[in-house]
């Protein structure tokens, strides 16, 4: 009978694991977007990784790319319509409304972490699962929030010592002064229409705002001629995105017009920015090319619109989400260092049954103590278990044999010097908490 080849699993396309060495960085952006956020006043919310599809396709809107394309929508066994979060604004505004927010003292501000689901095309930087972590300010209009969160957004970058970002904004306006534009926009590419690229000429009569966000050479090259939302702002508008740009010169953050910035999903009014990061990429096989490149680390704005289109409520908010693998990938790029999580202190070798059964009291001990204990009790060898030890980067090895077991004795081993003692059990953590400075 032929053998059967065993199928080998692997990640779906677009996914990956964060193996035990990367955790680090992912904890230390984690720790950092938890300070940040609660020294700004924002508490943590967590909202289910899926929702009805419907509130992702009426937030973000029918005609955009991650509604049209990307969703992971199915269908539940009770028949529900669902979808795996692609982003997580629309889930915290249906949870605000839901749970009865607006009856708290206003702005309510919130922030998340965790993963996203998006079906794109896996590039550098690009997933089909990735996690973002975000801010919000629900329930105000003020100026002030739309620069707070821009604040909050480079505070996180800043606390891990990140270079070279670039803060890009503009003000894509409100339903008062965005149909006039949008005639305008619609009337100066229906003249080029011939020279627009496929997604362009079907945005020209889905989502024309989208237009000025296209990346094709040929399609760049008519947006610089291409009319500006800037000077079709309302006064409304226009004095708020004014306000904006006080309060971020008040704070001397550097920013940049971009008045081509739209973003990709619907729900925008006012103020949008994008944080890029000047990166530096490594191309090609044998001749390598140091290719500079500008990412976007993150982005948001304002959403004023929004609880009106989803519960016909008036809740003016700002927010923004930062890409934490693109930042985690920037932070090993520029070198940043992150701190090892397992960091054994002691070492425990033990030598035949008896010490074994000893030592595994003896590490709750440690533990209970607040000393990190590593040990390999599968091995039975005093050298395997030594190489161990090295290998672990304990600075101490503690070495129980089966004499020593039954005396209430155990050897203390510096294992940088060599130099071993032994001493009696009861004085074990004293001794250990002076060598390790505890
Ligand atoms: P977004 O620009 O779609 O905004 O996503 C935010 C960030 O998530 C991006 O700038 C990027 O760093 C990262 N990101 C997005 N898609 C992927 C992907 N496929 N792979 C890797 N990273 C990705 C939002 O999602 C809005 N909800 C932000 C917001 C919050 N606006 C207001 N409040």
């Amino acid at each position: 009978m032929a053998t059967q080849v065993k199928k080998t699993f692997q990640s779906p396309k677009g996914t990956f694991d964060i193996l035990p060495d990367d955790q680090k960085y992912w904890e230390k952006v984690r720790k950092a977007v938890k300070h940040v956020a609660l020294s700004y006043g924002f508490e943590r919310i967590d909202i289910p990784m899926f929702e009805h599809a419907d509130l992702y396709s009426t937030a973000i809107g029918q005609s955009t790319d991650i509604v049209e394309k990307e969703m992971y929508t199915f269908r539940s066994k009770g028949g529900d319509l669902l979808a795996l979060r692609p982003e997580g604004t629309a889930g915290v505004m249906r949870s605000y409304v839901e749970n009865g927010m607006l009856n708290l003292p206003q702005p309510v501000k919130l922030y998340y972490v965790g993963p996203m689901f998006r079906y794109e095309q896996p590039q550098a930087g690009r997933y089909r699962q990735h996690h973002q972590a975000g801010f919000e300010v629900l329930g105000d209009q003020d100026a002030v929030y739309d620069a707070q969160v821009i604040i909050a957004f480079l505070a996180v970058a800043q606390e891990l010592g990140m270079k070279n970002l670039r803060v890009e904004i503009n003000s894509i306006g409100c339903p008062k002064c965005r149909p006039a534009f949008r005639t305008q926009l619609v009337r100066f590419y229906k003249t080029r229409v011939a020279k627009l690229c496929k997604d362009c000429k079907r945005r020209l009569k889905d989502n024309p705002l989208r237009l000025l966000d296209c990346k094709e050479e040929k399609c760049e090259q008519l947006k610089a001629y291409a009319p500006n939302l800037i000077d079709h702002l309302c006064e409304e508008c226009h004095n708020h995105f004014k306000l904006v740009f006080e309060y971020l010169d008040e704070l001397e953050i550097p920013y940049a017009l971009n008045p081509h910035l739209v973003r990709g999903l619907d729900y925008y009014t006012k103020t949008v920015f994008e944080v890029f990061v000047e990166d530096e990429h490594v191309e090609g096989g044998s001749e390598k090319t140091h290719q500079r490149s500008k990412l976007a680390l993150g982005g948001g704005g304002r959403y004023d619109q929004l609880a009106k289109t989803l519960a016909g409520k008036d809740i003016p908010s700002v927010g923004a989400a930062i890409g934490m693998e693109r930042l985690i990938g920037v932070m090993k790029r520029q070198n940043i260092k992150a701190t090892p999580l397992y960091k054994p202190e002691v070492f425990l070798v033990q030598l035949g049954a008896f010490s074994k059964k000893k030592c595994l009291r003896l590490f709750e001990d440690l533990r209970v103590h607040g000393i990190t204990v590593a040990e390999s009790f599968g091995k039975d060898s005093i050298k395997a278990q030594l190489r161990s030890a090295d290998r672990s980067a304990a600075k101490i090895a503690l070495i129980l044999g089966h004499k020593e077991a039954i005396d209430g004795m155990i050897i203390v081993r510096e294992m940088d010097s060599g130099a071993q003692e032994s001493i009696s059990m009861e004085k074990l953590i004293k001794v250990l908490k002076e060598k390790l400075k505890k």
